[in-house]
């Protein structure tokens, strides 16, 4: 069983929090461009605060491959947390040595101390003995908040956990595993994942595990050329993975076989390029040569719309097109409008992370749906029905 950061003995003690802080940065100014990481993380650090421990923050920020890269440091997101919490924060320009045990060791009660980007070490993602030794060395308790984090086998994941005498969850990593496990296990039907993104190979392992627990699977986003393009339909000048082609036949003949309904798009916004600004069209299937698919088109929304309205259960992972660009942005709109109704009507409506996350905040309509999940990577390997070492480690 993992244990809630409830149940552990906190008062007085140095809590080392994983999180994950790994926030896109405005490259200009260096501030937060989206605090949803960090707010989502704010139960957890609170709780500490409380119950008056001594806090101390550790995450990573992009990916700085072991070196010191200063447009990586955290000491921009202290300083978002510190407005957040209403309290200082105090930083740490490294995540271990002396300079860091000496404020861990001053640091009072109710305090919250920042260390610098784990990943400024190589020997973070290394998962290295000694460093999971030296960061472990700071804490007498072990709190895991960092859900997104939680696929990757890291020193501050994995190593140090079991050379800190108490260990558990945090609130984010119990909602994100509450809101995801029964997508796996006793969703209620009609049960309906919608998957889009650039990519087949990205989402064919979550579409095959999803297959046998889904009532219908709809496509979109240029994934959905791969498969049209599989299915013999021609898709012009889109984006298709060649060598997936097999991959995606095989897709659609086990839909099949399980009964399940694997919805492609009917008609697409369409131009000749891919890029916003220029002429766009809406065509039926085929796409005539030299179009390039950028969104689903209003039929295939309509469909969806309707699909998902009734529904009982709803994954979403994946933008429907390249919304970033307004002209190709109706179909993930619509989609999320209509999660939105879904979830006010009583359905269980859960958006995994990355993109279709960042789609749906920017919308203005995460807390209108049921989970809204902070990890990217980790809640489709978790979907993929693979076991997150970052938890299992707290379960040993
Ligand atoms: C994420 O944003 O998915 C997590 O923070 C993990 O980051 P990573 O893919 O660089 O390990």
């Amino acid at each position: 069983m993992v244990r809630s950061v409830e149940q552990l003995d906190l008062p007085g003690k140095r809590v080392f929090v994983r999180v994950d802080f790994n926030v896109p940065i405005d490259k200009k100014t260096g501030a937060v461009k989206d605090d949803s990481r960090i707010r989502a993380a704010l139960p957890t650090i609170r709780h500490a605060i409380g119950k008056k421990a001594k806090v101390i923050l550790a995450s990573h920020l992009g990916r700085p491959d072991g070196k010191v890269v200063p447009e990586l440091s955290l000491e921009n997101v202290g300083a978002r947390l510190s407005q957040l919490l209403g309290q200082d924060v105090i930083f740490a320009d490294d995540c271990v040595g002396d300079g860091v045990r000496k404020l861990v060791s001053d640091l009072r009660e109710g305090q919250v101390l920042l260390l610098e980007n784990l990943r400024f070490h190589p020997e973070e993602e290394r998962n290295d003995e000694d460093f999971a030794r030296q960061l472990a060395s700071l804490a007498e308790v072990y709190v895991n908040d960092a859900f997104g984090t939680a696929h990757r086998a890291h020193a501050s994941t994995v190593g140090m956990v079991k050379h800190v005498p108490q260990r558990g969850a945090g609130f984010l990593m119990l909602s994100e595993l509450k809101h995801l496990q029964p997508l796996l296990k006793g969703a209620q039907r009609p049960y309906l994942a919608i998957l889009g993104g650039a990519k087949v190979s990205d989402k064919i392992k979550v579409i095959e595990n999803l297959m046998a627990r889904v009532d219908a699977l709809l496509i979109g986003g240029a994934m959905a050329y791969t498969f049209m393009s599989a299915r013999g339909i021609g898709v012009g000048a889109s984006r298709v993975e060649k060598d997936k082609l097999d991959l995606a036949r095989r897709v659609l003949d086990k839909a099949k076989q399980s009964r399940v309904e694997l919805v492609l798009p009917v008609d697409h916004v369409v131009a000749r390029e891919p890029k916003g600004g220029i002429e766009t069209r809406n065509v039926d299937d085929p796409i005539p040569d030299g179009w390039v698919g950028l969104d689903i088109g209003p039929k295939t929304v309509a469909q969806y719309e309707q699909r998902i309205a009734g529904a009982a259960t709803v994954f979403w992972n994946g933008p429907m097109g390249m919304f970033e660009a307004p002209e190709y942005a109706a179909g993930t709109r619509a989609v999320a409008q209509a999660l939105a109704k879904a979830t006010a009507r009583g359905a269980t409506t859960v958006v995994g992370g990355g993109d279709s996350a960042a789609a749906i905040v920017e919308m203005g309509l995460a807390d209108k749906v049921t989970h809204v999940s902070t990890g990217g990577g980790a809640s489709l390997e978790f979907l993929e029905g693979r076991e997150l070492p970052g938890v299992k480690v707290l379960d040993e």
